[in-house]
């Protein structure tokens, strides 16, 4: 049987950080607030574009498979925060790392569109289509966020990962998933702004407003991540106690409490990045992933279980079976641009900007 092992991984954190104290310093609220409610201490703002995120990860992550770009013949984008919808970002990334003619495509599911590009990758290295992939989860959130608004300022943050699939006869990488989608309760997360309803409408694109009912979101997270866990599990006629370490998406402390209890998984074998990168969306994942590589929490042979939910409201949870190697083959040596500005100062100009706009706009459609 053919499988689509993990073999590179990398990640790219803009250096400017947001800490709860500097959004309090704008915003109607508090460090003690935030921490309680969320587990969030800090995030990242980016000083460059959504491509370049993802292109310093992919570069990353095809040192650690020890991969020339030239070599990859898939290339899958998860994001919900395009620098473009056309042409898509994965077009970007090919031209990039230099992988033409690499089938190339974007996948939007918001927080799961990582592991839905993980699924699609997978299945198509095992059933020959390609022999290799390189899949991206990136967000760049700064600039469609609505920096007015407490309720949903406070959790979120700018980062990407990718890694690095191959094909392999050893049974590695994703060895089950559930995917799946609550579509009757799409509209309790709705980003007003990011598309073609409000386009010639007099809204401004990026000049957005969250629809957010975070105690709804909140309830059918929990329920669609552990359900996703039991199912995935179930596939392969485990149980809780086989998996090594659960590395989730991380929206809430709280949200991934309540999943590792209603899947009967201690928190110790929980890999927790929230305090230090707030919601990165689709990022959130590869990036915890990478860290608890470089934390020593996955070792040869490890069972992971990722579970994640996202608008739409798209969740999922895949069970991995990491390879023989934790480190890299080699380390790139690209990097992001300097960066002169604060995490605040970056999001002053965002707000002017999107403040000049406004006043040139008409009244919004909403
Ligand atoms: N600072 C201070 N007070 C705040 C803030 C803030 N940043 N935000 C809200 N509050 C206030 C509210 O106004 C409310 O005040 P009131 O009681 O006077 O009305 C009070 O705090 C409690 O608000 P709740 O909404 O009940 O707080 P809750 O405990 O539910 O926490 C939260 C809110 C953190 C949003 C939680 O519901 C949550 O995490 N939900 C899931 C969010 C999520 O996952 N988002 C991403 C989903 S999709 C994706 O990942 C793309």
């Amino acid at each position: 049987m053919t499988y689509a092992a993990i073999t590179g991984w990398g990640k790219c954190l803009p250096p400017a950080i947001l800490t709860n104290h500097d959004l309090a310093s704008m915003l109607d609220t508090t460090d003690e607030w935030v921490v309680s409610r969320t587990g969030i201490r800090e995030r990242r703002i980016s000083h460059v574009g959504l491509e370049e995120l993802g292109y310093v990860a992919a570069a990353r992550a095809l040192a650690a498979a020890g991969l020339p770009g030239s070599s990859i013949e898939l290339i899958v984008f998860g994001t919900c925060s395009h620098d473009d919808q056309v042409p898509n970002m994965a077009s970007g990334i090919q031209r990039r790392i230099g992988a033409q003619p690499a089938a190339a495509y974007d996948i939007n599911t918001a927080c799961t569109s990582f592991l839905y590009g993980l699924s699609t990758a997978t299945a198509l290295i095992r059933t020959g289509v390609v022999r290799n992939a390189l899949v991206i989860g990136a967000e760049l959130i700064s600039p469609f966020m609505d920096w007015s608004d407490r309720d949903v300022a406070v959790l979120f943050g700018d980062g990407a990962a990718a890694v690095v699939l191959e094909k392999s006869d050893e049974p590695q990488g994703v060895l089950a998933q559930k995917l799946g989608c609550y579509g009757e309760s799409r509209e309790i997360l709705r980003v007003q702004g990011m598309g073609g309803l409000y386009a010639n409408r007099g809204v401004l694109y990026g000049v957005t407003r969250w629809q957010f009912e975070g105690q709804e979101i909140f309830k059918r997270a929990v329920q669609g991540m552990s359900s996703a866990c039991d199912d995935a599990l179930a596939q392969l006629n485990l149980k809780a106690d086989d998996i090594d370490l659960v590395v989730p998406h991380q929206a809430n402390l709280r949200i991934i409490e309540a999943v590792a209890k209603r899947t009967h998984v201690p928190m110790d074998k929980v890999y927790v990045t929230i305090q230090d990168y707030g919601n990165m969306s689709s990022a959130t994942v590869p990036v915890a992933l990478c860290d608890a590589l470089e934390a020593g929490r996955v070792l040869p042979g490890s069972l992971l279980m990722m579970p994640s939910f996202g608008g739409g409201l798209s969740f999922c949870a895949h069970v991995v079976r990491w390879g023989a190697r934790t480190k890299p083959i080699q380390v790139s040596s690209v990097d992001l641009p300097p960066n002169d500005r604060t995490a605040l100062e970056i999001i002053r100009e965002c707000l002017a900007r999107k403040q000049r706009a406004s006043a040139e706009a008409a009244t919004p459609a909403w």
